[in-house]
C-alpha cells in the first residue's frame, strides 16, 4: 500500500505546487514538486523495481524507512527555501536525503551481489540515477563549505539532479514501461538500455561541469544526451505510432513525457543564450526549461505511469478483469491530457504563466478521475467478494 500512497502524495505535492507558484519563491515550489512529491516516490518505486530487476526477494517493509527518510529532507530543503530563519535546513536535508540515496544504493549493490546471472540493464541506469543525486546533495553541502562557490555548485546540482537523478530514471523505466502498455514487447529495449547508458551518463556529466565552469562543455553533453534521446523516440514512433496517436490509454502521456524531457533540454541549452540580447530586446521571452521539466514532463510522467502502475501496486499478484478495467478508467481520455500537458508545458517553458495552470487543471481533473476510478473498483470488489 506505500507506493499507492507516495504516488497520491507527489500528485498532491504537484498540483499545491502548482497553484503556490504565483505566490512562493520559485526555488521552494520547485522543491516541493521534485523533493517532496518526487524524490520519495521515486525511492519507492525503485526499491518495489529493484527486485524485479535482480530477481531476489521483495524488499523487506523497513526499507520503507528510506523514502521518508527522502520526505523529510524534501520537506526540510522547502522549508529552508522558503523561510529564512530556515536557511540552516538546506544543509539538514540534504544530508538527509544523501543519507537516503545512499543507502538505497548500497542496498542495490548488495541485491546485485547476491543473484544468480547478470541482472536486467535497467538497473545499471537506477544505480547511476542514485550516484547523480548523491553527487547532487554533496554539491548542497560543499557549498556550505565554499560559499564563494554557490553559483557553481547550485548549477552542478541543478543539472546532476534533473537530466542525472530524475532524467536517467525516467528515462530507462520508460523505455520498459511503453512496450508493456502497448502489449507488445520489443527485443531491442535490453541492448539499447545497455548502449544507451554511457551516453546518457556522459551527458549528463558534461552538462553539469560544463554549467558550472565552461559553457562550450555544457552543449557537447546536451548533443551526448540527444543521442540516446532520439534512438527511443524514433523507435517508439517506428513501433507504437497508433497507442501513442490513441484517445485513451497511459500510452500518449509516456510519450508526451519523453518529448516534454527533450524539449526541456532544448531549452535549458538555449537559455545561456536567449537570456541575452534577443530578451532585453523584448523580441523574445526568456526560457523557462526547469518549468517545462516540472510541467510538460514530470506532470504526464507521473500521471501516465500511475494509471499503468496503480492497479498492480494495489493488488500485486494475480492480474484479472479488476485490474484491467480499473486501468482503463484510469487511462480514460489520456490522449487529451496528453496534449493539454505539452500545450501547458510549451506555454510555461516560454514564459506564459496560464502554462502552469493548465497543466494544474489537468492534472487535477486526473485526481478526480482516479478517486472515481478507484472508488468504483472498490465497490465492484466488495460486491463480489460479498
Ligand atoms: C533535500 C534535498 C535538496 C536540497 C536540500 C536542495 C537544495 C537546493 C538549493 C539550496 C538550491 C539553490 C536555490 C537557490 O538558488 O536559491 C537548489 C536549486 C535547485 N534544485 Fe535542489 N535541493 C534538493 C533536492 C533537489 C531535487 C531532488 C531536485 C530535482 C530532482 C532538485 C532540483 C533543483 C533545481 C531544478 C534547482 C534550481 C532552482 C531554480 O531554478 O531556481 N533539488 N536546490
Ligand atoms: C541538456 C541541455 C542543457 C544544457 C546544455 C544546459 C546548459 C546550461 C549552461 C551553460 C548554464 C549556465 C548559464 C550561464 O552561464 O549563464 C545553465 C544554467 C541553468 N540551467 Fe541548464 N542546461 C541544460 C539543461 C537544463 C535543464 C533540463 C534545466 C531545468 C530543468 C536547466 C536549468 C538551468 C537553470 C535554472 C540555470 C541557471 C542556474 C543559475 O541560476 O545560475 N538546464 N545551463
Amino acid at each position: 500500500m506505500a507506493l499507492p500512497v507516495l504516488v497520491l502524495l507527489a500528485l498532491v505535492a504537484f498540483a499545491a505546487a502548482l497553484l503556490w507558484s504565483p505566490h512562493a519563491g520559485r526555488a521552494a515550489a520547485l522543491h516541493l514538486i521534485l523533493a517532496v512529491g518526487a524524490m520519495p516516490l521515486i525511492f519507492g518505486a525503485m526499491s518495489h523495481f529493484i527486485p524485479v530487476l535482480t530477481r531476489t526477494r521483495t524488499a523487506a517493509p523497513g526499507l520503507l524507512g528510506l523514502p521518508v527518510l527522502a520526505l523529510a529532507g524534501g520537506a526540510l530543503a522547502v522549508g529552508a527555501l522558503s523561510l529564512p530563519e530556515l536557511f540552516w535546513g538546506r544543509y539538514a536535508g540534504a544530508l538527509l536525503a544523501a543519507t537516503a540515496a545512499g543507502t538505497l544504493l548500497a542496498w542495490s549493490r548488495r541485491r546485485r551481489a547476491g543473484m544468480l546471472g547478470p541482472p536486467h540493464p535497467c538497473l545499471a541506469w537506477y544505480e547511476a540515477a542514485l550516484a547523480c543525486l548523491v553527487l547532487a546533495l554533496l554539491a548542497i553541502l560543499a557549498s556550505a563549505i565554499w560559499p564563494q562557490h554557490s553559483t557553481a555548485l547550485h548549477r552542478l546540482h541543478l543539472h546532476l539532479n534533473t537530466l542525472g537523478f530524475v532524467g536517467l530514471t525516467a528515462m530507462s523505466t520508460l523505455a520498459v514501461l511503453l512496450p508493456t502498455v502497448a502489449g507488445m514487447p520489443d527485443p531491442q529495449v535490453g541492448p539499447r538500455l545497455r548502449r544507451d547508458l554511457p551516453w546518457a551518463v556522459a551527458g549528463t556529466l558534461l552538462v553539469a561541469v560544463g554549467s558550472a565552469a565552461f559553457g562550450p562543455l555544457a552543449w557537447i553533453g546536451g548533443a551526448v544526451w540527444a543521442v540516446p534521446l532520439l534512438r527511443l523516440g524514433t523507435r517508439w514512433l517506428r513501433l507504437y505510432r497508433t497507442e501513442i496517436l490513441a484517445l485513451h490509454g497511459a500510452a500518449p502521456l509516456l510519450a508526451a513525457a519523453l518529448a516534454g524531457l527533450a524539449l526541456s533540454m532544448m531549452l535549458g541549452a538555449a537559455a545561456p543564450i536567449t537570456v541575452a540580447p534577443l530578451t532585453v530586446a523584448g523580441w523574445v521571452r526568456p526560457t523557462e526549461p526547469a518549468l517545462v521539466f516540472v510541467s510538460g514532463f514530470m506532470l504526464p510522467l507521473v500521471s501516465g505511469a500511475a494509471s499503468q502502475l496503480l492497479p498492480v501496486w494495489l493488488r500485486p499478484g494475480v492480474q484479472r478483469s479488476w485490474h484491467s478495467e480499473l486501468r482503463d478508467r484510469l487511462g480514460r481520455y489520456g490522449g487529451i491530457r496528453a496534449a493539454l500537458f505539452c500545450l501547458g508545458g510549451i506555454a510555461a517553458g516560454t514564459g506564459h504563466e496560464w502554462g502552469l495552470l493548465l497543466g494544474a487543471a489537468t492534472l487535477i481533473g486526473f485526481l478526480l478521475q482516479a478517486g472515481v476510478a478507484l472508488l468504483q473498483a472498490f465497490v465492484s470488489q466488495k460486491r463480489k467478494g460479498s
